[in-house]
């Protein structure tokens, strides 16, 4: 979050940088799914924009350096209601099996 705008947010999440200590990771977040986003408000990994009109408006300003009309972020809107549908299933596949001895992860070993 911040490509062309810098990012300000009133909640102490930093994104990956969290866990990396890299700068360049700060306020990198997962970009999570718009599919059925209509229905996935609060938006933000921290829930600050409320509605989908502010999460628009917010992606304009800080990631494309964008301020789009109250036309312009309608029409998104509505294109963004377009991927509203049902929720994907998908078959989980088979992995290995663990056990006692299985070898442990380690992912916050630096
Ligand atoms: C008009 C263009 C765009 C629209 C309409 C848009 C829309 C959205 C929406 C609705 C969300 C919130 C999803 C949710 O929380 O469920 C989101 C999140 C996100 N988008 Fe965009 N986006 C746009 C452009 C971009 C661009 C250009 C980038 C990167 C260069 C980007 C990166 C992200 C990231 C990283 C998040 C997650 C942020 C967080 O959790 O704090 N988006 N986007």
């Amino acid at each position: 979050m911040g490509v062309v705008e810098p990012y300000k947010a009133s909640s102490p999440a930093e994104g990956r940088v969290a866990v990396t200590g890299r700068d360049a990771d700060r306020f990198n977040f997962k970009v999570p799914t718009l599919r059925n986003a209509e229905m996935a408000y609060p938006y933000f990994h921290d829930g600050a924009a409320d509605t989908l009109p502010q999460a628009v408006d917010t992606m304009g300003r800080v990631q494309l350096g964008k301020r789009f009309t109250p036309e312009e972020n309608a029409k998104i809107v509505a294109f963004l209601k377009t991927l509203t549908g049902d929720q994907p299933s998908f078959k989980l596949p088979i992995l290995p099996p663990s056990a006692d001895k299985t070898p442990r992860p380690h992912p916050f070993d630096k």
